[in-house]
């Protein structure tokens, strides 16, 4: 079978599909919920402004996915979206080297957990205002994201400078300015993006800025190895030291390794915020989860406190996290991808896709079927710890984390991909979440603005949380575990 035969979601013809394109912007949830309902275990295909986007909708089509190799590339599906080409450039499209780094520091992160609870403790401090007694508004997601901003420079950079308001807003700003960039460049014909995009792209300004903050730090770590190889005394344990031991080349230039390092906060600190946006939204508009959850962090971070296995005993606040994530989600569809081989790629079920398709798994709405979550409209905060009880009391928490933890994977749980490329942050991550969640549980109370859950914003794929909403905190007194 070939893509031209593949059921279109909306009008197919070559000037209608510009109609369920511009449709798409406002109304991608409903389209992706109406391709799955349709063809759940197939593949259906939806226009977009500039392209055709497969989607896969589950069972063998999305193992298939899983299996293959760079002939479905990932990273070309990333490069393209974000048109890296022309807002990041600096090797990144082409060396991946990071991931090495990565997939070991940041899953065994352990060394690193009490500055990750120390830089929340601090930062919480500094973007609560406490007024006395009293109930305060916060803007939720621009402090959410000056937070996760905060905790994981502590790890990829180190004091001072993850504490630095013009090098966090750098971090923050980075990864709005050069997706707006991408989506204008991806909008225009193909003919004019080497004139527009040099114009659009806030690559230079980027590549100074970051030069800036971090360019002094890493010519010294460059000079270092230069003299004493890869072991020094008093070698800073960050981001930069992994990177510079592993650059090579044209990677090893101050100015690839400032954006590398950027693009790696990028990547950790959107996603977490949106996330971390929508678990509290949810936990204000469901109080009566908060003194449970309270007292899990309660019991856990007395007895043991803020390590890595410590956090990872929060089974509850993470099936909370978890039920939120899976409940918003980040969006339509994951594991984006391109078709990278000239002949194409076949399918199990022997469609074909063309060289330069684009193609990607359903999301949300496989993360509302039934026949996986039962009773997907309920939000059930401890849906993921009823499934995995027993097997905590078989006492086997390894079983309840592969299997059922927020950070686990699984073909109807794809909000961290899947296969090679799944997130390597994912464990880094979930422990930052539940670290935060149970910081926040002990030393703050929390309600909704108006008493109402700010809605969730879908644009195009893309499900946000209300980025203009204000949440209610009250500093709490009577927890002596935390450092307010
Ligand atoms: C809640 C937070 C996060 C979510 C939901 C998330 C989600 C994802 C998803 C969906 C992918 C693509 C997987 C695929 O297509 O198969 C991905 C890839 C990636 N993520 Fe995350 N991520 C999160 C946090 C992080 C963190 C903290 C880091 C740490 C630096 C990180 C680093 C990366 C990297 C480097 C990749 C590319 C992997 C590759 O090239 O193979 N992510 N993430």
């Amino acid at each position: 079978m070939q893509s031209d035969n593949i059921p279109t979601i909306g009008y197919s013809g070559r000037l209608t599909s510009y109609l369920s394109a511009f449709r798409f912007f406002k109304h991608a949830r409903r389209i992706f919920q109406n391709g799955y309902d349709l063809y759940p275990t197939e593949m259906f295909k939806v226009p977009t402004m500039s392209k055709w986007q497969f989607v896969v909708g589950g069972g063998q089509l999305v193992e298939d996915l899983k299996k293959a190799g760079e002939e479905v590339s990932f990273h070309q599906g990333v490069v393209e979206s974000g048109r890296f080409d022309y807002t990041i450039k600096s090797n990144i499209e082409n060396s991946v080297y990071h991931l090495k780094v990565i997939r070991t520091k940041l899953v065994s992160f352990g060394p690193y957990c009490d500055d990750i609870h120390d830089e929340c403790a601090a930062a919480l401090q500094d973007l609560i205002p406490v007024k006395a007694g009293g109930w305060t508004g916060v803007p939720l997601w621009n402090t959410l994201q000056m937070l996760m901003a905060r905790v994981s420079n502590r790890v990829f950079v180190g004091l001072p400078l993850c504490r630095d308001q013009g090098y966090l807003e750098l971090c923050i700003g980075f990864a709005g300015n050069f997706m707006a960039a991408a989506r204008l460049i991806n909008l225009a014909p193909k003919f004019l993006h080497p004139i527009i995009g040099p114009l659009l792209s806030p690559y230079e300004q980027h590549r100074k800025s970051i030069a800036k903050y971090l360019g002094p730090i890493i010519k010294e770590r460059l000079e270092m190895k230069e003299e004493h190889g890869t072991e020094w005394e008093g070698k800073p344990d960050d981001l930069v030291s992994w990177l510079v031991d592993e650059a090579q080349g044209i990677d090893a230039e101050v100015e690839n390794l400032g954006m590398r390092i950027l693009f790696v906060s990028f990547a950790a600190v959107h996603t977490t915020s949106m996330v971390m946006s929508h678990v509290l939204f949810d936990l204000a508009a469901r109080p009566e989860y908060i003194e449970h959850l309270r007292q899990e962090a309660k019991e856990v971070t007395e007895a043991e406190g803020w390590s890595k296995s410590a956090i990872a005993k929060l089974y509850k606040i993470d099936s909370f996290i978890h039920e939120s994530a899976r409940y918003s989600g980040l969006g339509g569809v994951s594991m984006i991808r391109k078709i990278g081989d000239p002949n194409g790629f076949k399918f199990s079920n022997g469609i074909t896709l063309p060289y330069g398709a684009s193609v990607s798994v359903i999301s949300d709405a496989m993360h509302h079927d039934a026949t996986f979550y039962p009773d997907p409209y309920t939000f059930d905060g401890f849906r993921f710890y009823k499934i995995g009880k027993a097997d905590l009391d078989q006492g086997n928490d390894t079983e309840f984390h592969v299997k059922h933890a927020f950070a686990s994977l699984s073909t109807n749980w794809l909000l961290w991909g899947l296969g090679k490329h799944a997130c390597p942050g994912r464990f880094f991550s979930a422990h930052e979440i539940r670290a935060a969640v149970a910081y926040i549980l002990l030393n703050f109370d929390i309600k909704l603005e108006g008493g109402k859950r700010p809605e969730n914003q879908w644009i195009a794929y893309t499900c946000l949380p209300d980025v203009n909403a204000h949440l209610l905190f009250k500093k709490r007194h009577s927890h002596e575990n935390g450092k307010l």
